[in-house]
């Protein structure tokens, strides 16, 4: 699975073609609300060690945290903590990182 992710991320960004389609807006704000923030929020009620300052609330955050969201979602699989992201966001999370950098 892994393989394929980056090898479509090649594929991507060899052929010169956009891949820019999966947007804050669109896509990525329910993505990091629904599976990051619970701990990753700076209102969060209980951060369960997430460390402070890093927060997944906006495209910016996002931009400035992408290399490690990259390793830890998707290379590692480490976050979420429990996992439980279906490999179709996953192919979608890696479009959106490799655009919002
Ligand atoms: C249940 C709480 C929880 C959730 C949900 C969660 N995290 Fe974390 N996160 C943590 C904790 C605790 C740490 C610090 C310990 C560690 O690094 O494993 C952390 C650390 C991080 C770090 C910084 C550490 C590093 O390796 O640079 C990043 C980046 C990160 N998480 C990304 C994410 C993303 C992206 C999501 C959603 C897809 C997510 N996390 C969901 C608890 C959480």
């Amino acid at each position: 699975m892994i393989g394929l992710l980056l090898l479509a991320c090649e594929a991507g960004s060899d052929s010169g073609v956009s891949d820019c389609v999966v947007t804050w807006d669109g896509w990525a704000d329910g993505f990091f609300t629904t599976y990051c923030q619970s701990c990753h929020a700076a209102q969060s009620p209980n951060r369960n060690g997430a460390p402070e300052g890093c927060n997944m609330e906006s495209e910016a955050d996002i931009a400035s945290w992408a290399d490690r969201i990259s390793v830890r979602v998707l290379e590692e699989g480490t976050m979420p903590i429990g996992g439980g992201i279906p490999a179709a966001e996953l192919v979608l999370l890696e479009r959106y990182l490799a655009c919002v950098q």
